[in-house]
């Protein structure tokens, strides 16, 4: 797998995206910067993050092969490589919140912007990921932490990409070998508030209860409301609270 280092550039996610445009890019290319200056977020967010400090990388996948339920599968094995990374690394209490954001308790330690490209009508898909790592300052960002700040201990910031690739190839062994319950089981295994009684918010700002049972494969939630019905929710439509 091809590793591409930058020292600053706009974002990791936009550079491979021109990548794809412009040339045949390798399965598992990673494109990684020190410092991004439009880093993207989720939902049209900005991802800030000290320079040097913390892991930003991009990673591309091919997905013409794949059946159309394949992105989210991808998502979650992304999800899951990090979360064994960050397990080996004794990070305490990892969970990861639907749909891809992984936790240390209810702090957020990590982020994934997963962006489609389609070109000569085939689609690959771009897994952006950000691991707060060595920063230690989140003063406007009550919700988020860094593994620093969880354990006191300095990281190798090369090592802990290592170990996620390393990781990420092992999930995308048992995809390829086409055993996607596995994936999705051990996702739902993990996933932050399962089975517990949760508070969402929907677009128009109404907060509603119910108890998070697992996703879709196409990467939906499935929440059983108060009337005991089982709700599918897209990531437009609602956000997980608490
Ligand atoms: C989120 O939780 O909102 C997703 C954050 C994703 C941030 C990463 S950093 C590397 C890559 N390049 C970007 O511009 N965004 C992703």
């Amino acid at each position: 797998m091809p590793i591409i280092k930058l020292n600053a550039i706009d974002s990791t996610n936009s550079f491979l995206k021109e990548m794809v445009y412009n040339e045949v890019v390798e399965d598992y290319t990673v494109v990684i910067a020190d410092y991004q200056t439009k880093g993207r977020g989720q939902m049209g967010t900005t991802w800030d993050s000290e320079s040097g400090k913390n892991l930003m990388f991009s990673l591309f996948k091919d997905l013409s092969i794949h059946d159309v339920e394949f992105p989210f599968y991808i998502s979650m094995a992304i999800s899951l490589a990090i979360l064994k990374a960050l397990k080996a690394l004794n990070i305490p209490d990892l969970r990861i919140k639907w749909p891809n954001d992984i936790l240390s308790a209810d702090k957020k330690v990590c982020g994934i912007l997963i962006e489609n490209v389609i070109k000569n009508r085939l689609t690959s898909t771009i897994i952006g990921v950000g691991v707060n790592v060595n920063q230690t300052d989140f003063d406007n960002l009550p919700k988020a932490s860094s593994l620093k700040n969880i354990t006191g201990i300095q990281y190798d910031l090369d090592e802990i990409l290592t170990s996620i690739i390393n990781y990420t190839k092992e999930y995308s062994t048992i995809l390829q070998q086409g055993d996607y319950d596995a994936v999705k089981n051990e996702y739902e295994d993990n996933l932050f508030r399962k089975n517990k009684p949760s508070t969402f918010e929907t677009v128009e700002g109404e907060l509603f209860s119910g108890f998070i049972k697992g996703v879709t494969k196409y990467g939906k939630l499935l929440v059983l409301l108060e009337d005991e019905i089982v709700k599918k929710f897209d990531l437009k439509e609602v956000n997980l609270l608490y």
